[in-house]
């Protein structure tokens, strides 16, 4: 495997510090900083919108990657593309038109995906996988941080990884952690969100670190 990448969720981290937050995982390695915006329809939680993540954006050169966990996210695409998001998921459930948004997505020269919930098959998105930079693959209902990572959806990344239009990178997101890194890495996944894993550590950073060993250390490439 040529690239790991984690992806710090700063839906764990201090919310009144976010800045601060942002520049510890930069320093610390972190390959993309994962934002998580909740519209309290979609999921049943709210966090931030545009103006959050356009804010994060000036304290960072870490590129951002925007899980949009809301309905009709082509009203919101615009303007989350004008924040300075540099990876853009959007949830296949919440949309009839994926290839339209993914168009769009492309357009701005913004890297694109499409996150499936753990119960939707990958049958979903066969059809636009060709046209996807990733595929967010999510390893607990989408909602909150720190819950239980769903062993079951790794058959989902595998699957995936046999499809002859299967793009390079496949995101695993929810429940990740020193124990399921390494099962996630082995069934083919190259992009690691941790939340709680990473800011709930004594040594945030450390950990961000450790969890790139313990995926390489299970990487057949
Ligand atoms: C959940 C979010 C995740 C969340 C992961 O809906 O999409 O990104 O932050 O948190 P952990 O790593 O704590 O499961
Ligand atoms: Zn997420």
């Amino acid at each position: 495997m040529d690239s790991l990448y984690i992806a710090p969720s700063l839906l764990a981290s201090d919310f009144a510090n976010l800045a601060g937050e942002a520049k510890k995982m930069s320093e610390g390695g972190a390959d993309l900083l994962h934002l998580d915006v909740m519209d309290g329809h979609f999921v049943p939680n709210l966090t931030f919108g545009p103006c959050v993540v356009q804010a994060i954006k000036k304290n960072t050169q870490v590129p951002l990657d925007v899980h949009l966990m809301i309905s009709q996210p082509e009203k919101y695409i615009d303007a989350f593309i004008e924040a300075g998001s540099d990876w853009l998921s959007f949830h296949i459930e919440a949309t009839k038109d994926a290839r339209t948004l993914i168009k769009r997505i492309k357009a701005a020269k913004v890297k694109a995906a499409i996150a499936i919930k753990p119960k939707t098959p990958i049958e979903e998105i066969k059809d636009i996988l060709g046209e996807l930079d990733m595929v967010l693959i999510m390893s607990v209902e989408p909602g909150f941080g720190g819950q239980k990572f769903m062993p079951e959806v790794l058959d989902k990344v595998r699957e995936l990884r046999k499809m002859p239009d299967c793009p390079k990178w496949i995101e695993i997101d929810g429940g990740i952690n020193m124990d399921t890194v390494g099962p996630a890495v082995e069934a083919g996944v190259n992009i690691l969100v941790a939340g709680s894993a990473i800011f709930a550590a004594d040594d945030p950073v450390g950990r961000v670190q450790e969890l790139r060993e313990r995926g390489r250390s299970c990487s057949k490439g």
